[in-house]
């Protein structure tokens, strides 16, 4: 149980720096992976989630890492009586801890920390963040930042039971452009049940694809990518620049949603 929770967490940790730009910083020192001179080929699988905008083209062939968290991390969440009825707040990490049985020193005690710190940001500028424990509080909030426009959702979907987390994968088909000028990600958060961090923008930063990919195992994929056209207030340390060169401001980074994260958008 102890070795499988630390799984997780160590997991979740790395899904959640690949997805969060510039807010996640202080994570990206978490998961800062070694010997960085080498450059993309030694870095963990896991990060390899990272390309470019003139990648995505029908017959692009590049090796992907596709998180499949069903197998490691929660995959329900509590309905808003059960979250409820457990605190949320760094100030209660203390009785946390114990309520979950995690020593102050673990893994788990560090991500959980590092996750309730991360759900109390303030919104800044365009940008608006909220985490969410259940169901009914994600519609809530996420109507509340569409207003009156019904949002549509997107997420990525393995169409395959043989996965493989790390393969080269084709463009099946021409990625598709979703035009939006409101979007909406919400990625599962490394904690003891599911917790998704989401975040929304107004305006055009963000460029959202829908897009289909062929496995070298013959798996089908259809996933979203999620590309970020301003990356001017990100940390020159981040991982994506290590694997595709320049830094903050000088080109886009787009990445592949994983599985059970969700693109809200209108
Ligand atoms: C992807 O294909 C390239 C070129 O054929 C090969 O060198 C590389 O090992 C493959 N990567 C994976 C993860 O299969």
């Amino acid at each position: 149980m102890a070795l499988t929770s630390t799984i997780i967490f160590i997991y979740a940790l790395l899904l959640l720096q690949v997805s969060l730009g510039s807010k996640a910083l202080e994570i990206n020192a978490l998961v800062k992976p070694k010997g960085d001179q080498d450059g993309y080929q030694s870095l963990d699988p896991s990060l390899k989630v990272f390309f470019k905008v003139t990648d995505l083209y029908l017959g692009k062939t590049m090796p992907i890492y596709f998180a499949s968290d069903r197998d490691s991390v929660p995959t329900r969440l509590l309905s808003r009586e059960e979250a409820d009825s457990i605190p949320f707040s760094s100030s209660k990490l203390p009785y946390l801890l114990e309520y979950f049985s995690f020593s102050n020193t673990s893994p788990q005690a560090k991500a959980m920390e590092t996750t309730l710190k991360q759900c109390e940001l303030k919104s800044e500028g365009n940008e608006f963040n909220f985490c969410v424990t259940s169901l009914e509080s994600m519609l809530e909030k996420t109507r509340h930042f569409f207003g009156t426009v019904k949002p549509n959702v997107l997420t990525t979907k393995i169409l395959s039971s043989n996965h493989a987390l790390f393969q080269n994968y084709t463009f099946v088909e021409k990625p598709l452009e979703i035009l939006a000028s409101k979007v909406v990600a919400c990625h599962t958060m490394a904690y003891p049940y599911m917790v998704y961090y989401c975040h929304g923008h107004k305006g055009h930063l963000n460029r959202v694809f829908k897009i289909v990919l062929g496995g070298d195992n013959t798996e089908r994929v259809e996933a979203v990518a999620v590309c970020h056209m301003d990356t001017s207030t990100w940390d020159r340390d981040h991982v994506a620049f290590r694997i595709l060169g320049g830094g903050p401001g000088t080109s886009p980074v787009c990445h592949v949603l994983p599985v059970d994260n969700l693109l809200w958008f209108a």
